[in-house]
């Protein structure tokens, strides 16, 4: 295991001073931003991290900006222990872990609303969570002044909307998408696989089959986005109890909402499901190499 002298930084100020300092002597910084409850999709993240970059900074915060209101902050898993020794062993040099004051003091007005894609989909289910994310994204990337940063596919479309942010606001900064690790069974490892009780966890793989199934589908050169869909939901309703929030077939870089998928277009197949009181997504993108 490749350990190194973990240094764990609390002040932002700290951390700048420390990430300018590397890139003065020509260090090549990778950076891994997570709220914590870290799993083995985190640290394949981490590991890609570790292998491209001469330095790695892994953030855990849970950002308050990107929870609505009735949203599970209060309750959302916190086990900064046990993060720290995953983050030593993912051979990582610093660990950023903020305050909630020191990332938005007294005062704080400033907020970063990235148009038109943060609205749809997981944006039209949690108003303002795109904007609470791409203001602590931007501003985590300020502090730690990466040159590259790591983000997982599970969030596509978080990883739309940081793709966005950089290119408009002239970060100068490369993003890397790394593929959603899965459970044996198909489930994507999720910090909020915890909440599901025994019966739910046994059932939640039907969200991946369907999306397997509508992938497959398309591959095969189905076109028709409504009909997917009716066989995605009567997949998930015949199989689960879980109820849907969406289910999206969408372009997969304007995250258009598609009736009918082309060839050679890269498309976006996307879910949210409930079971009882907790929400899972997860996709897979068709015909695109990104
Ligand atoms: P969090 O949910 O902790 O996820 C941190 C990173 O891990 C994200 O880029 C996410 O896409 C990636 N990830 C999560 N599960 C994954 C899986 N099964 N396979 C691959 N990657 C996975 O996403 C956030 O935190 C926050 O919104 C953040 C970007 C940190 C801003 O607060």
């Amino acid at each position: 295991m490749h350990r190194t002298n973990l240094k764990i930084l609390h002040a932002p100020a700290d951390l700048q001073t420390v990430a300018d300092a590397w890139r003065r002597s020509g260090k090549r910084i990778g950076f891994v931003p997570t709220m914590g409850a870290l799993h083995e999709g985190h640290a394949a993240l981490m590991r890609q991290a570790r292998a491209a970059s001469d330095v790695v900074v892994v953030s855990i915060f849970v950002n308050p900006a990107q929870f609505g209101k009735g949203e599970d902050f209060a309750k959302y898993p916190r086990m900064l222990e046990s993060d720290r020794e995953r983050v030593r062993d993912a051979g990582v040099d610093v660990l950023f872990v903020p305050e909630t004051a020191g990332m938005y003091p007294d005062g704080y007005a400033t907020f970063v609303d990235v148009e038109g894609i943060s609205a749809v989909l997981e944006g039209a289910s949690r108003p303002g969570h795109f904007k609470g994310v791409a203001t602590v994204v931007t501003k985590l990337l300020n502090i730690v002044k990466p040159h590259t940063a790591y983000f997982g596919q599970k969030d596509a479309q978080q990883v739309a909307v940081v793709k966005r942010l950089i290119a408009d606001l002239n970060v100068d900064v490369r993003i890397i998408v790394v593929p959603t690790v899965r459970e044996p069974d198909g489930l994507a490892l999720s910090s909020r696989n915890v909440y599901l009780d025994p019966a739910q966890r046994a059932e939640a793989p039907v969200l991946h089959r369907a999306l397997r199934y509508a992938e497959d589908r398309i591959r095969q050169g189905e076109t028709d986005v409504p009909g997917l869909k009716s066989l995605m939901a009567g997949m998930i309703a015949g199989e689960s109890s879980g109820v849907v929030d969406y289910l999206s077939v969408a372009h997969a870089e304007s995250l258009m909402e598609l009736t009918t998928v082309s060839a050679g277009m890269p498309v976006l197949i996307s879910l949210a499901v409930r079971f009882g009181t907790t929400r899972l997504i997860d996709n897979i993108l068709v015909g695109a190499n990104s």
